[in-house]
């Protein structure tokens, strides 16, 4: 039998890419930059599997492209928001992710963002390169401590309760989350973490906002002018999830007027752009969307593709089937 033919709309690491190009007829995008609807659509066409990333839009016109072969979406990445899940099980595609393997990753990042904002690293380091610091002073770029701060997660699942383990365990912060579903008592005895079922009652206590929730429809603008104006002046707001959760303009509004204090983000509405007005503040740090960005979990991420794939190529179920 001839081998599946796989393509990979972006390079992936060396690693996988050599592990997938032993089992498959493999095309890779080699030109490495986001493929257009009419190539993704030529590319259903040609291949029985594509394996896009959070980079590609994946829409009802490619997924139903007439004389479209391809039987099985192989997404490099957890969150699947870029794909339409619903033109996917009306042409019966498969649909995969790669959930766990960028849990710790991104929590780390997380964690990375909240520290920047709470002790102004990025400002400090903007002055440095600038040439522009006078020395130390007493008074100088004070930041705020996290130890005793209340740490309000918006989403509580694997990545969230990463980040609420490093944040209560490694920098004795109070957590609260807000979610859909409660967690069972064990999870959130874990890391102490107390439920608020109202995102206003969490917002209002939070030193720290933490957003991990799923991107799409149901969590558009979740965070927009009225909710900021329900956080502290003192509190901070981090963004690892998906752009679309936060009203960037309103965001950018709120910082600038001082109803919240600070801002770290690391993924944007409209992925590549930024908001014109976020890059003029220095009250928020920003990160080019680089949660899974470790050498060890995109490769673990690549690798639970090729898992989901030699399932689905083998007639069984792919272990991370979503759709
Ligand atoms: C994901 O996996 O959803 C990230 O945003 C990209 O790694």
């Amino acid at each position: 039998m001839s081998r599946p033919h796989v393509l990979l709309t972006r390079r992936w690491p060396l690693a996988v890419e050599t592990y997938l190009a032993d089992r498959y007829a493999l095309t890779i995008n080699s030109d490495d930059r986001p493929m257009d609807e009419a190539a993704l659509i030529e590319a259903m066409r040609t291949h029985d599997a594509i394996c896009p990333t959070v980079s590609d839009t994946v829409g009802a016109a490619v997924i139903e492209a007439a004389g479209a072969r391809a039987r099985i979406i192989g997404n490099y990445g957890v969150g699947y928001n870029h794909v339409d899940v619903a033109a996917c099980e009306r042409a019966g595609i498969a649909l995969t992710n790669t959930p766990d393997v960028l849990t710790d990753a991104t929590a780390d990042l997380a964690l990375t963002l909240i520290l920047m904002v709470a002790r102004r690293a990025g400002e400090g380091e903007r002055m440095v390169r600038a040439g522009a610091w006078p020395g130390w002073a007493p008074t100088q770029m004070i930041g705020s401590e996290l130890k005793g701060k209340t740490l309000g997660l918006i989403g509580f699942g694997r990545i969230a309760q990463a980040t609420a383990a490093r944040a209560h365990h490694g920098f004795g912060m109070r957590i609260v989350y807000s979610a859909p579903r409660r967690q069972p008592a064990e999870i959130e005895a874990a890391v102490s973490a107390t439920h608020e079922p109202s995102v206003e009652a969490l917002l209002a206590q939070a030193d720290f906002v933490s957003l991990h929730c799923p991107g799409g429809a149901a969590t558009h603008h979740l965070i927009d002018a009225a909710r900021l104006a329900i956080m502290k002046p003192s509190a901070i707001l981090i963004n690892t999830a998906r752009g679309t959760v936060v009203d960037e303009a309103a965001l950018a509004a709120a910082l600038a007027a001082g109803t919240i204090a600070g801002a770290g983000l690391d993924v944007y509405e409209a992925e590549p752009q930024v908001n014109a007005a976020l890059l003029r503040l220095e009250n928020v740090v920003l990160l080019p969307h680089l949660g899974s960005a470790t050498t060890e979990t995109r490769i673990a991420m690549g690798m639970r593709v090729a898992a989901n794939l030699e399932a689905f190529f083998a007639g069984t179920a792919p272990p991370d089937r979503v759709a």
